[in-house]
């Protein structure tokens, strides 16, 4: 099975990259064409956060209008840049969003693969959170099916990535997602987004890849406090998932046109 995740598209922002201005929403039209591309192995896309910047209706519908192109299903959670309610009106036909009444997570049954997606948004804030409440459906729905592969997704990474303007709003409640997800062998990856950039990291008993932005990336800055976006290609990730393999994850740069 192969699940194809991109992130961080945030439509509505028109950043200055290198003194070139970037249209995020043509980045997004290049990266469903990429998808397409890749052909009917993509069993599905995942979309792992700050599809907006605003988190408005009209910035929904851009999203949309993009996404809706794609040939495989996909699957939305929330970044610190999103607005659960308007993200479930204006994708009111994506059942899956609407199996919780407060947070957007939900577990997908018919792929070879258990896809699950984690609600990492609090409202107004830049790092994210995994509540009790939160934490305690995680565990209900892992225990349910202990011998099912499962990739975990969710938007902030749960590690520290070593850039202090990520790491200044951390996802809180991780260490007991570690605990979680240590007790729970199935878990075959965590896909995150975020940081715009490429990590991995080995954490809690499995594999934790950090996903490039499809719009934009962020530098290395080890050091720095604030920074600006640098220009370095937009991408996605290929999670390849085969019985007695595991799960490989390939790095995919979007080919881009002149804007
Ligand atoms: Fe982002
Ligand atoms: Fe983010």
């Amino acid at each position: 099975m192969i699940v194809v995740q991109i992130t961080d598209l945030h439509i509505g922002y028109a950043p200055t990259v290198a003194g070139v201005p970037i249209d995020t929403g043509a980045r997004l039209d290049l990266a469903v064409e990429h998808i397409n591309r890749l052909g009917a192995a993509v069993d599905a896309v995942i979309v792992t956060g700050d599809l907006t910047t605003e988190g408005s209706r009209s910035e929904y519908a851009r999203v949309r209008a993009s996404l809706s192109r794609l040939t495989p299903p996909c699957y939305l959670i929330a970044g610190n840049h999103d607005e659960r309610s308007n993200l479930r009106a204006v994708f009111a036909d994506h059942a899956y969003l609407h199996a919780d009444r407060t947070f957007l997570h939900y577990s997908i049954e018919e792929h070879p693969l258990r896809l699950v997606g984690l609600d990492t948004h609090v409202p107004g804030e830049e790092g994210g959170e995994l509540c009790e409440g939160r934490l305690r459906w995680l565990r209900e729905v892992l225990a349910a099916e202990p011998r099912r592969p499962t990739l975990l997704f969710l938007h902030h990474p749960p590690f520290r990535s070593g850039i202090p303007s990520f790491d200044a709003t951390a996802c809180r409640g991780a260490e007991e997602l570690g605990a979680i997800v240590r007790a729970h062998e199935q878990v075959q990856g965590i896909a995150c987004g975020h940081i715009h950039r490429a990590m991995h990291v080995r954490w809690c008993g499995t594999v934790v890849t950090v996903c490039p932005s499809a719009a934009f990336q962020y530098p290395l800055a080890l050091d720095g406090e604030h920074v600006d976006p640098v220009a370095e290609p937009p991408a996605c990730m290929l999670h390849m998932w085969t019985p007695g393999v595991g799960l490989v994850s390939h790095l995919s740069y979007i080919p881009q046109r002149a804007l």
